[in-house]
């Protein structure tokens, strides 16, 4: 949700904080503020706004005028996604405590602040904004007592919920005061400076070498130095983590916008996907991260995936593959669902939890049930060190690099990719055959071109963009394989163009959603020249013939198609099992024009957050 920066060292801290909260700036963005503490001088100076890091960045240029304040060394920034309280001044963060000692910025959801609040304000605490966050800085205060890695254990031991935070404290100029539960903190140390973020995208133009909090620790900072213990002040160690992205994988490029070079990074993504993974002569693949021998694999007797938003259409890919390629029992369910629907776990049940964030919290909370409960748990997650990633001990990264925008895409064809290779390795130790599987691996290899060929129709999707963009409402259909692709077509279109857009099963149509089918309501068809093309035509003419305009993602020259449809947009010819992947790269660019079109805020939507650590 919100992004975290908190500098100490020998820098300006407020040019290199703003520059952090930029990078951070996709996984929230509808406030943001910033406080540092000049040296010698007898208060915390704060700014904050609505709006963007841009909005920032302006009012810093008046409130930041004294050269004290821009030399500071230490301070800490905040940009965020309103969970309590309205994005405005007021309650954007960093917050005060009451006598202004304390500053701190926090993501998560205090649940309990409101007991914690009335308790305060007992003791004479006056509260200026409406969120939970501000709760803490009090807190914090009123446990003070000298000592501020004390005081901030001692506030977060009554806290009942999630957090990521940092705080300053005027007393102590040399020192920032880090935590985390279910909200991730990175560490960047370097020799002049220790950076605290909580994303490595913050991080890594100043180190590569990356410590993560864990739930319960306690991070005490200075210049080049930390001390990591637990809530009770038991010296705990973590381990290094080098973080092989570098700065140009996460600025854009020459795009205009993260998601268009996200869009256009799929032939490399997916390449470094697969890359050392696929074994075509055995028709199989080696995914090491799982680590599993062929005997545990062949345990395996079903499969629970869980999964929000993208990651959950590329799951229902995945259980496809499960059942075609392993002839496993797969399920897949909203990880918001599995934390809290009690789900049968026998003794070989593998639960899989996809996550490109590897942070998003309904996921964790499945992945922490399903470890509970026995199941055999791997991750997938493209963030490397990532909570989910972590916590589940095993499974397999994306190697995707990084996304920014909001919208996921790169992942999405990875995570198709990888939950391929992953089925095809549990498929070898049953009953596909090493013909059957030469012939997956071998198409898998082929990936990166079926994107690139996609890419290559774009003038021609920008020509059906820009027929469609003034519409109001859409629908996505398609079945098998192309059933999960229509969910993602709409969920694409919708979250970056504001177009109402609905996925359907193409057969599901005539129950009930047909009523709305009009003349200006377009009906996206993915059907590829795939088995049941001919029942989803017959779903097209349905459409037709309710002056539904009918637009088809379909096989380049296939003749059959045309007269059927108002509107082509063609992909290359492959195998049903990958066609999810040229489909949805065709939506994703659909989507992207259309949002273009309609002049929108592409990298962040309103309302959504790149990375959704709240419940
Ligand atoms: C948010 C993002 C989506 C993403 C979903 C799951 O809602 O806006 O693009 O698909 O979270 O994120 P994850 O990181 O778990 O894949």
């Amino acid at each position: 949700m919100c992004g975290i920066v908190g500098y100490v060292g020998s820098g300006k801290a407020a040019g290199i904080i703003v520059s952090g909260l930029h990078r951070l700036e996709y996984r929230g963005y509808d406030s943001a503020g910033i406080a540092v503490y000049p040296q010698g001088a007898d208060h915390l100076q704060v700014v904050k706004t609505p709006g963007k890091i841009d909005d920032l960045e302006k009012l810093m240029l008046t409130e930041f005028q004294d050269p004290a304040v821009l030399n500071a060394t230490i301070g800490i920034g905040h940009t965020r996604w309103a969970t309590h309280g309205e994005p405005n001044q007021v309650n954007a963060h960093p917050h005060m405590s009451g006598q202004g000692n304390f500053a701190i910025v926090h993501n998560g959801i205090i649940e309990n602040y409101r007991d914690l609040k009335l308790k305060l304000e007992k003791k004479d605490h006056h509260f200026r904004s409406e969120t939970d966050s501000e709760v803490l800085a009090h807190l914090i205060e009123e446990c003070y007592e000298g000592d501020l890695r004390a005081a901030v254990a001692a506030a977060l031991e009554q806290v009942e919920g999630t957090y990521g935070i940092a705080v300053i404290c005027k007393e102590h100029p040399d020192m920032i005061v880090a935590a985390r539960k279910g909200s991730p903190i990175a560490i960047g140390v370097c020799d002049d400076a220790t950076i605290v973020a909580s994303d490595v995208s913050a991080i890594i133009n100043h180190t590569n070498k990356v410590i993560f909090l864990d739930d319960g620790d306690v991070l005490l900072a200075r210049k080049g130095d930390i001390d990591i213990t637990s809530l009770k002040n038991v010296p705990v160690s973590r381990e290094l983590t080098n973080i092989d992205w570098d700065l140009t994988q996460i600025e854009k490029g020459g795009y205009e916008h993260f998601m268009h070079k996200e869009i256009h990074e799929q032939p490399e993504a997916l390449a470094n996907a697969i890359r050392g993974r696929l074994v075509v002569e055995d028709g199989t693949s080696k995914l090491s991260g799982m680590q599993m021998d062929a005997y545990e694999l062949a345990r395996i007797d079903r499969v629970l995936i869980a999964a929000c938003g993208t990651s959950f259409y590329a799951g229902m890919v995945g259980k496809y593959y499960f059942e075609d390629f392993a002839d496993i029992p797969a399920e897949i369910q909203q990880a918001a669902e599995f934390r809290y629907r009690n789900p049968i776990i026998q003794r070989d049940t593998c639960m899989l939890a996809i996550s490109q964030s590897g942070e998003t919290a309904d996921t964790l909370a499945a992945v922490r049930e399903a470890k509970r409960k026995g199941a055999i748990v791997l991750g997938l997650c493209n963030v490397v060190g990532s909570t989910i990633a972590r916590e589940a001990g095993r499974g397999v990264y994306l190697h995707a690099g990084p996304e920014i925008g909001v919208a996921s895409t790169k992942a999405f064809t990875c995570q198709v990719a990888v939950l391929a290779m992953m089925a095809v390795a549990l498929g070898r130790t049953r009953r596909l055959s090493i013909q059957a599987g030469r012939q997956i691996a071998e198409s898998l290899q082929k990936v990166p071109e079926l994107a690139q060929k996609v890419l290559d129709q774009e003038k021609a999707i920008i020509t059906v963009a820009e027929k469609y963009a003034g519409v109001q409402d859409a629908f996505f259909i398609g079945r098998g394989y192309m059933y999960p692709c229509a969910m993602e077509g709409a969920l694409k279109l919708k979250e970056i163009s504001y177009i109402h857009a609905e996925g359907y099963h193409a057969a599901e149509l005539k129950h009930g959603p047909i009523a709305l089918l009009e003349e200006n309501v377009p009906v996206f068809a993915c059907c590829p020249d795939v088995p049941g093309k001919s029942k989803t035509i017959g779903n097209m003419q349905e459409c037709r013939a309710r002056k539904a305009p009918v637009i088809a993602f379909a096989t380049e020259g296939d003749e059959e198609i045309a007269p059927h449809c108002d509107d082509l947009i063609v992909i290359p010819r492959c195998p049903e099992f990958l066609a999810p992947i040229p489909v949805v790269i065709a939506e994703q660019l659909l989507a992207y024009h259309v949002a273009r079109l309609r002049g929108l805020p592409i990298d962040q939507p309103r309302n959504l957050a790149k990375s959704v650590t709240v419940e």
